[in-house]
Protein backbone atom coordinates (compact mmCIF):
# COMPACT_ATOMS: atom_id res chain seq x y z
CA UNK A 1 0.00 0.00 0.00
CA UNK A 2 1.68 3.02 -0.86
CA UNK A 3 1.78 6.31 1.63
CA UNK A 4 -0.30 8.60 -0.57
CA UNK A 5 -3.50 6.32 -0.64
CA UNK A 6 -3.36 5.83 3.58
CA UNK A 7 -4.75 9.22 5.13
CA UNK A 8 -4.80 10.92 8.77
CA UNK A 9 -7.50 12.84 7.65
CA UNK A 10 -10.41 12.51 10.25
CA UNK A 11 -13.48 13.90 8.13
CA UNK A 12 -12.33 11.95 4.58
CA UNK A 13 -15.60 10.48 4.32
CA UNK A 14 -13.98 7.24 2.39
CA UNK A 15 -13.29 4.41 4.62
CA UNK A 16 -9.55 3.71 5.92
CA UNK A 17 -7.94 0.54 5.54
CA UNK A 18 -8.32 -0.34 9.32
CA UNK A 19 -11.61 0.82 9.62
CA UNK A 20 -13.13 -2.33 8.28
CA UNK A 21 -13.35 -3.95 11.76
CA UNK A 22 -15.59 -0.23 13.45
CA UNK A 23 -17.62 -0.37 9.80
CA UNK A 24 -18.78 -4.15 10.99
CA UNK A 25 -19.28 -3.46 14.52
CA UNK A 26 -21.65 -0.68 13.75
CA UNK A 27 -23.22 -1.25 10.87
CA UNK A 28 -26.77 -1.79 10.83
CA UNK A 29 -28.07 -5.31 9.85
CA UNK A 30 -31.62 -4.41 9.21
CA UNK A 31 -33.44 -2.08 7.41
CA UNK A 32 -35.28 -1.30 10.76
CA UNK A 33 -31.65 0.24 12.22
CA UNK A 34 -30.84 2.11 8.93
CA UNK A 35 -31.68 5.67 10.01
CA UNK A 36 -32.81 8.14 7.65
CA UNK A 37 -32.81 8.03 3.85
CA UNK A 38 -36.85 7.74 4.80
CA UNK A 39 -38.48 7.81 1.25
CA UNK A 40 -35.62 5.39 -0.27
CA UNK A 41 -36.35 2.81 2.70
CA UNK A 42 -39.83 2.82 1.64
CA UNK A 43 -39.09 2.54 -1.93
CA UNK A 44 -36.97 -0.60 -0.96
CA UNK A 45 -39.32 -1.68 1.34
CA UNK A 46 -42.48 -1.97 -1.37
CA UNK A 47 -39.76 -3.62 -3.62
CA UNK A 48 -38.46 -6.14 -1.86
CA UNK A 49 -42.20 -7.07 -0.45
CA UNK A 50 -43.59 -7.39 -4.17
CA UNK A 51 -40.62 -9.58 -5.31
CA UNK A 52 -40.82 -11.73 -2.27
CA UNK A 53 -44.47 -12.23 -2.93
CA UNK A 54 -43.86 -13.31 -6.46
CA UNK A 55 -41.18 -15.47 -5.23
CA UNK A 56 -38.83 -13.47 -7.98
CA UNK A 57 -35.25 -11.82 -7.82
CA UNK A 58 -35.35 -7.85 -6.71
CA UNK A 59 -34.53 -5.57 -9.68
CA UNK A 60 -30.96 -4.49 -10.43
CA UNK A 61 -30.70 -1.58 -8.29
CA UNK A 62 -28.00 1.31 -8.36
CA UNK A 63 -27.19 3.50 -5.67
CA UNK A 64 -25.72 6.49 -5.65
CA UNK A 65 -24.06 8.90 -3.27
CA UNK A 66 -21.26 10.40 -1.47
CA UNK A 67 -18.88 8.24 0.28
CA UNK A 68 -19.77 7.09 3.78
CA UNK A 69 -23.39 7.31 3.60
CA UNK A 70 -24.58 3.98 3.95
CA UNK A 71 -24.45 2.50 0.39
CA UNK A 72 -22.53 -0.81 0.78
CA UNK A 73 -24.68 -0.91 4.36
CA UNK A 74 -27.81 -1.10 2.25
CA UNK A 75 -26.82 -3.44 -0.19
CA UNK A 76 -26.00 -6.25 2.42
CA UNK A 77 -29.03 -5.16 4.54
CA UNK A 78 -31.37 -5.75 1.18
CA UNK A 79 -29.30 -9.16 0.65
CA UNK A 80 -30.22 -9.57 4.60
CA UNK A 81 -34.02 -9.04 3.49
CA UNK A 82 -34.36 -11.18 0.62
CA UNK A 83 -32.66 -13.95 2.35
CA UNK A 84 -29.68 -14.20 -0.10
CA UNK A 85 -26.34 -14.53 0.13
CA UNK A 86 -24.25 -11.36 -1.26
CA UNK A 87 -21.23 -11.44 -3.25
CA UNK A 88 -18.84 -8.47 -3.09
CA UNK A 89 -16.69 -6.88 -5.73
CA UNK A 90 -15.95 -3.63 -7.45
CA UNK A 91 -15.48 -1.73 -10.79
CA UNK A 92 -10.98 -1.83 -9.95
CA UNK A 93 -11.26 -5.33 -8.79
CA UNK A 94 -12.70 -6.52 -12.08
CA UNK A 95 -9.36 -6.48 -14.31
CA UNK A 96 -10.59 -9.26 -17.39
CA UNK A 97 -13.81 -10.39 -18.92
CA UNK A 98 -12.81 -13.33 -17.37
CA UNK A 99 -13.30 -12.18 -13.82
CA UNK A 100 -16.23 -11.16 -14.16
CA UNK A 101 -17.90 -14.40 -16.44
CA UNK A 102 -16.18 -16.40 -13.67
CA UNK A 103 -18.65 -14.82 -10.68
CA UNK A 104 -21.37 -14.70 -12.73
CA UNK A 105 -21.77 -17.60 -14.28
CA UNK A 106 -21.08 -18.93 -10.13
CA UNK A 107 -24.03 -17.08 -9.01
CA UNK A 108 -27.10 -18.86 -7.19
CA UNK A 109 -30.58 -18.24 -8.70
CA UNK A 110 -31.76 -14.83 -6.01
CA UNK A 111 -28.46 -13.93 -5.39
CA UNK A 112 -27.24 -10.50 -5.22
CA UNK A 113 -23.63 -9.40 -6.62
CA UNK A 114 -22.59 -6.28 -5.17
CA UNK A 115 -20.37 -4.20 -7.47
CA UNK A 116 -18.58 -1.53 -4.90
CA UNK A 117 -17.38 1.84 -7.43
CA UNK A 118 -19.00 0.31 -10.83
CA UNK A 119 -18.20 3.55 -12.72
CA UNK A 120 -14.79 2.55 -12.47
CA UNK A 121 -15.25 -0.97 -14.62
CA UNK A 122 -13.60 -1.16 -17.53
CA UNK A 123 -15.41 -0.97 -20.99
CA UNK A 124 -15.06 -4.31 -22.26
CA UNK A 125 -16.34 -5.58 -18.90
CA UNK A 126 -18.88 -3.56 -18.83
CA UNK A 127 -20.52 -5.00 -21.76
CA UNK A 128 -20.46 -8.49 -21.21
CA UNK A 129 -22.91 -7.05 -18.50
CA UNK A 130 -25.04 -5.55 -20.26
CA UNK A 131 -26.63 -9.78 -21.78
CA UNK A 132 -26.13 -10.48 -18.29
CA UNK A 133 -28.42 -8.05 -16.60
CA UNK A 134 -31.31 -7.69 -19.59
CA UNK A 135 -31.80 -11.75 -20.40
CA UNK A 136 -29.55 -13.55 -17.78
CA UNK A 137 -27.04 -15.04 -20.41
CA UNK A 138 -23.25 -14.70 -20.93
CA UNK A 139 -22.21 -14.29 -24.08
CA UNK A 140 -18.98 -15.64 -24.69
CA UNK A 141 -15.94 -15.64 -27.84
CA UNK A 142 -13.97 -18.79 -28.17
CA UNK A 143 -10.92 -18.77 -29.77
CA UNK A 144 -9.45 -15.52 -32.21
CA UNK A 145 -9.41 -14.70 -35.52
CA UNK A 146 -11.38 -15.75 -38.21
CA UNK A 147 -11.99 -19.21 -35.90
CA UNK A 148 -13.79 -17.19 -33.33
CA UNK A 149 -17.16 -18.04 -32.38
CA UNK A 150 -19.52 -16.61 -29.78
CA UNK A 151 -21.52 -18.86 -27.52
CA UNK A 152 -24.50 -18.21 -24.99
CA UNK A 153 -24.41 -19.04 -21.95
CA UNK A 154 -27.58 -18.95 -19.59
CA UNK A 155 -27.10 -17.34 -16.42
CA UNK A 156 -29.55 -18.17 -12.74
CA UNK A 157 -31.61 -14.98 -12.15
CA UNK A 158 -29.93 -13.18 -9.79
CA UNK A 159 -29.59 -8.89 -8.64
CA UNK A 160 -27.30 -6.46 -9.39
CA UNK A 161 -26.64 -3.50 -6.89
CA UNK A 162 -23.96 -1.45 -8.21
CA UNK A 163 -22.99 1.17 -6.13
CA UNK A 164 -21.25 4.73 -7.21
CA UNK A 165 -20.36 8.12 -5.90
CA UNK A 166 -20.10 9.42 -9.61
CA UNK A 167 -23.56 8.87 -11.26
CA UNK A 168 -22.33 11.16 -13.96
CA UNK A 169 -19.45 8.16 -15.15
CA UNK A 170 -22.15 5.76 -15.38
CA UNK A 171 -22.84 5.15 -18.98
CA UNK A 172 -26.31 5.44 -20.36
CA UNK A 173 -26.57 1.72 -21.34
CA UNK A 174 -25.55 0.73 -18.28
CA UNK A 175 -28.12 3.12 -16.34
CA UNK A 176 -30.64 1.68 -18.53
CA UNK A 177 -30.35 -1.68 -17.66
CA UNK A 178 -31.41 -0.86 -13.51
CA UNK A 179 -34.66 -1.30 -12.57
CA UNK A 180 -34.22 1.06 -9.82
CA UNK A 181 -31.92 3.97 -9.13
CA UNK A 182 -31.73 5.33 -5.95
CA UNK A 183 -29.44 7.86 -4.53
CA UNK A 184 -28.66 8.54 -0.90
CA UNK A 185 -28.48 12.32 0.52
CA UNK A 186 -25.91 13.54 3.40
CA UNK A 187 -27.99 12.81 6.67
CA UNK A 188 -30.21 15.25 8.92
CA UNK A 189 -28.49 16.28 12.31
CA UNK A 190 -31.19 14.56 14.16
CA UNK A 191 -30.40 11.72 11.91
CA UNK A 192 -26.62 11.50 12.59
CA UNK A 193 -27.19 12.36 16.46
CA UNK A 194 -29.54 9.37 16.72
CA UNK A 195 -26.76 7.21 14.89
CA UNK A 196 -24.34 8.45 17.34
CA UNK A 197 -26.71 7.35 20.13
CA UNK A 198 -27.17 3.89 18.50
CA UNK A 199 -23.23 3.98 18.27
CA UNK A 200 -22.28 4.81 21.56
CA UNK A 201 -24.44 2.17 22.52
CA UNK A 202 -23.19 -0.73 20.97
CA UNK A 203 -19.57 0.61 21.82
CA UNK A 204 -20.97 1.29 25.70
CA UNK A 205 -19.23 4.75 25.79
CA UNK A 206 -21.51 6.97 27.85
CA UNK A 207 -22.40 10.41 26.25
CA UNK A 208 -24.23 13.34 27.49
CA UNK A 209 -26.72 14.63 25.07
CA UNK A 210 -24.67 17.50 24.26
CA UNK A 211 -21.54 15.80 23.05
CA UNK A 212 -24.07 14.16 20.32
CA UNK A 213 -25.14 17.53 19.63
CA UNK A 214 -21.52 18.67 18.72
CA UNK A 215 -20.38 15.59 17.33
CA UNK A 216 -23.20 15.60 15.19
CA UNK A 217 -22.89 19.64 14.08
CA UNK A 218 -19.23 18.19 12.88
CA UNK A 219 -19.78 15.23 11.20
CA UNK A 220 -20.29 16.98 7.74
CA UNK A 221 -24.08 15.00 7.74
CA UNK A 222 -22.16 11.79 6.82
CA UNK A 223 -22.84 8.50 9.10
CA UNK A 224 -19.23 7.07 8.65
CA UNK A 225 -17.49 10.89 9.82
CA UNK A 226 -19.96 10.21 12.96
CA UNK A 227 -18.27 6.90 14.04
CA UNK A 228 -15.08 8.01 13.42
CA UNK A 229 -15.19 11.09 15.65
CA UNK A 230 -17.07 9.07 18.02
CA UNK A 231 -14.27 6.74 18.44
CA UNK A 232 -11.27 9.40 18.57
CA UNK A 233 -13.14 11.69 21.05
CA UNK A 234 -13.75 7.47 23.07
CA UNK A 235 -10.11 6.95 22.86
CA UNK A 236 -9.91 10.99 24.62
CA UNK A 237 -12.23 10.32 26.82
CA UNK A 238 -10.37 7.23 28.10
CA UNK A 239 -7.18 8.83 28.49
CA UNK A 240 -7.31 11.99 29.91
CA UNK A 241 -11.05 11.49 31.59
CA UNK A 242 -12.83 8.78 33.11
CA UNK A 243 -14.18 7.25 29.64
CA UNK A 244 -17.33 9.07 30.05
CA UNK A 245 -17.68 11.36 26.86
CA UNK A 246 -18.65 14.66 27.68
CA UNK A 247 -18.93 18.49 26.39
CA UNK A 248 -15.24 19.40 27.69
CA UNK A 249 -13.60 16.07 26.54
CA UNK A 250 -15.55 17.03 23.17
CA UNK A 251 -14.34 20.37 23.07
CA UNK A 252 -11.08 19.37 23.89
CA UNK A 253 -11.11 16.56 20.97
CA UNK A 254 -11.97 19.17 18.33
CA UNK A 255 -9.46 21.42 19.19
CA UNK A 256 -6.66 18.90 19.32
CA UNK A 257 -8.49 17.81 15.69
CA UNK A 258 -8.71 21.23 14.40
CA UNK A 259 -11.80 20.85 13.31
CA UNK A 260 -14.11 23.46 13.68
CA UNK A 261 -17.83 23.95 14.29
CA UNK A 262 -18.72 23.30 10.59
CA UNK A 263 -16.66 20.32 10.73
CA UNK A 264 -14.17 21.79 8.23
CA UNK A 265 -10.96 21.20 8.62
CA UNK A 266 -7.19 22.33 7.08
CA UNK A 267 -7.96 21.22 3.67
CA UNK A 268 -11.57 22.71 3.59
CA UNK A 269 -10.37 25.93 4.77
CA UNK A 270 -7.07 25.87 2.74
CA UNK A 271 -9.17 25.61 -0.22
CA UNK A 272 -11.16 28.72 0.43
CA UNK A 273 -8.87 30.36 1.71
CA UNK A 274 -6.90 29.83 -1.16
CA UNK A 275 -10.01 30.69 -3.46
CA UNK A 276 -10.36 34.06 -1.70
CA UNK A 277 -6.75 35.48 -1.13
CA UNK A 278 -5.64 34.50 -5.04
CA UNK A 279 -8.60 34.38 -7.06
CA UNK A 280 -10.87 37.05 -5.18
CA UNK A 281 -13.46 34.16 -4.44
CA UNK A 282 -13.69 33.44 -7.88
CA UNK A 283 -14.98 31.99 -10.07
CA UNK A 284 -12.18 29.51 -10.75
CA UNK A 285 -12.11 26.20 -11.99
CA UNK A 286 -11.75 23.44 -10.52
CA UNK A 287 -8.14 22.16 -11.83
CA UNK A 288 -6.85 25.73 -11.14
CA UNK A 289 -8.06 25.19 -7.45
CA UNK A 290 -6.45 21.76 -7.36
CA UNK A 291 -3.06 22.94 -8.35
CA UNK A 292 -2.77 26.11 -6.14
CA UNK A 293 -4.07 23.95 -3.46
CA UNK A 294 -1.69 21.10 -3.89
CA UNK A 295 -4.80 18.79 -3.82
CA UNK A 296 -6.02 16.11 -6.44
CA UNK A 297 -8.57 17.60 -8.41
CA UNK A 298 -10.51 14.10 -7.67
CA UNK A 299 -10.38 14.12 -3.99
CA UNK A 300 -11.36 18.16 -4.36
CA UNK A 301 -14.68 16.80 -6.88
CA UNK A 302 -15.78 13.43 -5.04
CA UNK A 303 -14.96 14.99 -0.98
CA UNK A 304 -14.56 18.14 -0.37
CA UNK A 305 -16.43 20.11 -2.44
CA UNK A 306 -20.32 17.85 -1.99
CA UNK A 307 -20.01 19.53 1.76
CA UNK A 308 -18.98 22.97 1.07
CA UNK A 309 -21.49 22.92 -1.87
CA UNK A 310 -24.17 21.17 0.82
CA UNK A 311 -23.23 23.90 3.27
CA UNK A 312 -23.23 26.91 0.93
CA UNK A 313 -20.19 28.00 1.27
CA UNK A 314 -19.25 26.98 -2.31
CA UNK A 315 -21.22 28.02 -5.67
CA UNK A 316 -21.56 26.12 -8.49
CA UNK A 317 -21.54 28.63 -11.57
CA UNK A 318 -21.09 28.19 -15.45
CA UNK A 319 -17.61 29.30 -15.00
CA UNK A 320 -15.89 27.66 -12.33
CA UNK A 321 -16.69 27.35 -8.00
CA UNK A 322 -17.10 29.97 -6.39
CA UNK A 323 -16.93 31.25 -2.52
CA UNK A 324 -19.80 32.28 -1.19
CA UNK A 325 -20.22 35.49 1.68
CA UNK A 326 -21.09 32.87 3.93
CA UNK A 327 -17.63 31.03 3.67
CA UNK A 328 -15.95 34.78 3.65
CA UNK A 329 -17.53 35.61 7.09
CA UNK A 330 -16.86 32.18 8.28
CA UNK A 331 -12.65 32.29 7.89
CA UNK A 332 -12.79 35.95 9.15
CA UNK A 333 -12.43 38.10 5.78
CA UNK A 334 -14.48 40.81 4.63
CA UNK A 335 -17.58 40.64 2.86
CA UNK A 336 -16.77 41.00 -0.92
CA UNK A 337 -19.15 44.18 -1.27
CA UNK A 338 -19.95 43.30 -4.79
CA UNK A 339 -19.87 39.96 -6.39
CA UNK A 340 -18.40 39.30 -10.06
CA UNK A 341 -21.01 38.61 -11.67
CA UNK A 342 -21.35 35.25 -13.57
N1 LIG B 1 -28.31 5.11 7.63
C1 LIG B 1 -27.38 4.67 8.49
N2 LIG B 1 -27.68 4.41 9.77
C2 LIG B 1 -26.74 4.01 10.62
N3 LIG B 1 -25.43 3.85 10.32
C3 LIG B 1 -25.07 4.10 9.05
C4 LIG B 1 -26.02 4.51 8.07
N4 LIG B 1 -25.37 4.68 6.91
C5 LIG B 1 -24.09 4.40 7.13
N5 LIG B 1 -23.90 4.04 8.42
C6 LIG B 1 -22.60 3.74 9.04
O1 LIG B 1 -21.58 4.32 8.27
C7 LIG B 1 -20.61 3.36 7.90
C8 LIG B 1 -20.27 3.61 6.45
O2 LIG B 1 -21.31 3.22 5.62
P1 LIG B 1 -21.06 2.45 4.25
O3 LIG B 1 -19.78 1.70 4.28
O4 LIG B 1 -22.28 1.70 3.91
O5 LIG B 1 -20.91 3.69 3.26
P2 LIG B 1 -20.72 3.69 1.69
O6 LIG B 1 -21.76 4.62 1.13
O7 LIG B 1 -20.69 2.31 1.16
O8 LIG B 1 -19.32 4.36 1.52
P3 LIG B 1 -18.23 4.18 0.33
O9 LIG B 1 -18.71 5.05 -0.81
O10 LIG B 1 -16.97 4.71 0.94
O11 LIG B 1 -18.16 2.74 0.00
C9 LIG B 1 -21.25 2.00 8.16
O12 LIG B 1 -20.37 1.10 8.74
C10 LIG B 1 -22.35 2.28 9.17
O13 LIG B 1 -21.89 2.04 10.46
MG1 LIG C 1 -19.11 1.23 0.39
Amino acid sequence: MSEETSTDRLIEPRAEKDEVVLDLTLRPQQLGDFVGQEQLKQNLIISIQAAKKRNEPLEHILLSGNPGLGKTTLASIVAREMGSSIKITSGPALEKVGDLAAILSNLQAGEILFIDEIHRMNKSIEEILYPALEDFSLDIILGKGPAARSIRLPLNHFTLIGATTKLGMISNPLRDRFGHAYHLNFYEPAEIEKIINRNATILSVPIDNESVKLISSRARRTPRIANRLLKRIRDVAEVQGNGKIDKKITDASFGMLGIDEFGLDEVDRRILTTMIEKFSGGPVGLNTIAAACAEEMDAIETIYEPFLLQIGFLERTPRGRRATPLAYSHLGFPTPKVQTLL
